[in-house]
């Protein structure tokens, strides 16, 4: 890894470019947050055989900032992202059968907009998980946007859990705020999260419909408040009416519970 002149970015160009994106209000200082942190930060370890165009996209990315066209940066932060999120999950072939088994969905990335809006949700008390989490990218800037007590990564690629471990030091995100497990959703147990993030870890039909009736019963039995963020939601026609669906634009759906024992 060779040192690199640093380039800083602008913060009051930066969050006036992307002012004139039309995002909700909360969003433009958390992206503006993690511009600065992802093209601040050197090489991620293991950039040659797993992040190859790092460097080249966080040089790109770091150009459209000095520019005047906020589109152009957003596709240019979108790749970036893309890159680090990785959507080849290295399975064994014991974790491919228990993919297919359940019906699972590949790494696929769920998106800047749940980790800039989930702010408002994650306190110092909070307890969040993504459930398969690939390299838990997502559960990563979270924590790392949204300082909260402990992010629990759940994800039947141990491979990828390993690149996220790594990904976790890069970020120099302290080791007891997130709880790598390597498990199957249909398996695990299940419940003890205020904040729950999920992509579709399988589908819900077929097996995959115990995972979910499994979730909504272990998250209807917390007492505290319970906040769901499900991109391409599955879990909705499962939770029972206590919890009210506050937002959804068709990619993420929003659910709250609010707590039964005050
Ligand atoms: C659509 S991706 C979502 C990745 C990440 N949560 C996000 O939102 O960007 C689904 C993830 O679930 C994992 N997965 C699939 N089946 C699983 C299972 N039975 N148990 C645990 N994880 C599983 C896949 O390996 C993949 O990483």
């Amino acid at each position: 890894m060779t040192n690199r002149p640093r380039r800083r970015v602008d913060r009051t160009h930066l969050e006036a470019l992307l002012g004139r994106l039309g995002l909700f209000p909360v969003e433009v200082p958390s992206l503006a947050e993690l511009i600065e942190l992802l093209t601040g930060l050197s090489d991620p370890p293991g950039a040659d055989e797993n992040f190859s165009r790092f460097r080249e996209l966080q040089e790109n990315v770091l150009t459209a900032c000095t520019g005047d066209d906020p589109e152009t940066l957003e596709e240019r932060f979108l790749e970036l992202y893309a890159h680090l999120h990785t959507h080849e999950a290295p399975y064994t072939r014991g974790e491919r059968r228990s993919v297919d088994a359940s019906g699972g969905y590949w790494a696929h990335a769920g998106g800047l907009s749940p980790i800039l809006r989930a702010g408002p949700w994650l306190g110092p008390g909070t307890r969040s998980v993504d459930l398969g989490a690939g390299n838990g990218l997502q559960g990563l800037l979270m924590q790392k946007l949204h300082p909260h007590r402990s992010c629990c990564q759940v994800e039947i690629s141990g491979a990828m859990v390993e690149i996220g471990r790594r990904l976790q030091h890069w970020l120099r995100i302290p080791p007891d705020r997130i709880e790598w497990r390597v498990a199957d959703v249909m398996k695990t147990p299940l419940g003890g999260w205020d904040f729950v993030y999920l992509y579709r870890p399988v589908r819900p039909n077929g097996p995959g419909r115990v995972f979910y009736e499994r979730l909504s019963e272990a998250l209807a039995a917390e007492s505290g408040q319970v906040v769901v963020f499900s991109i391409a939601d599955c879990l909705g026609d499962f939770l029972p009416p206590a919890f009210d669906r506050f937002f959804s634009d068709g990619h993420l759906t929003c659910y709250r519970k609010p707590p039964t024992n005050r």
